[in-house]
């Protein structure tokens, strides 16, 4: 590997600890431009805890976060206004606004983020619920709506500003095959367009279909990086292992 190469997201040494328990003893991973990173590790092993830490909602106790080459450490509150239009944290349950039909909580990032035109914000509700297969609910409540369109709404306005990488934190936990599906697709094609992404599950064979590399997080470090195509034919990878419930 010549000078300079970089990720789009470099996690270098990464540790954290809460209460004096170390989750992170030492995370290194890079994620390059255009692919997407399937993380998966046990309950608690701190899959959401790196993945707000990339948006700087949690501070690192020691090591380098950076996000095209910027160190995201130091931000300052504008900094990281700036890096969440960038890089999207798609919340487990959607995150809606109760209260608010869907096409409301569409337009509010746009509100709060962008100076667009009315016409410009409807035109982009228009062209998302399109890309996500849900025309025709813009007057609805979330509450009227069924778990796993809740959950496409909750992907969409997480993406409504075009972001480019989207952090994925357990997109299809709790979901219906078919609704699993659906998200599937939706990220095959978000990557098509060149978004970047994590996918955090524990629904590994989702994540055999959506990403190009798996990482597996154990005790505090990435035990296992490697491609999907080499998980695929390698019966023995760790990765198996920890899907059979064996000590790795
Ligand atoms: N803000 C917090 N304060 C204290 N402990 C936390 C906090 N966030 C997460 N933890 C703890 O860190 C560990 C990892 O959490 P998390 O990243 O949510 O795990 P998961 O891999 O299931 O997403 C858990 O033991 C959790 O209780
Ligand atoms: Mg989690």
């Amino acid at each position: 590997m010549g000078n300079g190469t970089m990720g789009i997201i470099d996690v270098k040494n990464f540790e954290k600890s809460f209460k004096g328990r170390n989750i992170h003893k030492d995370v290194t991973f890079t994620v390059n431009k255009g692919e997407c990173l399937g993380l998966v590790g046990g309950s608690g092993s701190g899959k959401s805890v790196l993945l707000k830490s990339l948006i700087g909602l949690i501070k690192p106790d020691a090591g380098e976060i950076l996000i095209d080459g910027e160190l995201i450490n130091s931000f300052d509150d504008d900094d990281l206004r700036r890096l969440r239009q960038k890089v999207a944290y798609v919340f487990q349950n959607g995150a809606l606004f109760d209260s608010m039909d869907i096409y409301e909580n569409l337009a509010y990032p746009l509100r709060a983020h962008t100076d667009f035109s009315e016409d410009k914000i409807k035109e982009k509700i228009e062209r998302i619920l399109e890309l996500l297969g849900l025309e025709s609910i813009c007057h609805i409540l979330p509450s009227q709506l069924s778990g796993g369109m809740q959950k496409r709404v909750g992907l969409a306005r997480s993406i409504i500003l075009e972001p480019d990488v989207i952090l994925y934190d357990e997109p299809t936990a709790g979901l219906d095959p078919f609704n699993t599906k659906n998200i599937q697709d939706i990220i095959l094609r978000l990557k098509a367009t060149g978004v970047t992404s994590i996918f955090v599950s524990h629904d590994v064979p989702s994540a055999l279909i959506v990403c190009d590399r798996l990482a597996l997080l154990s005790e505090g470090q990435i035990v296992l990086c490697e491609s999907v195509d080499n998980i695929n034919n390698n019966p023995n990878s760790h990765i198996h292992k920890f899907l059979n419930g064996e000590e790795i």
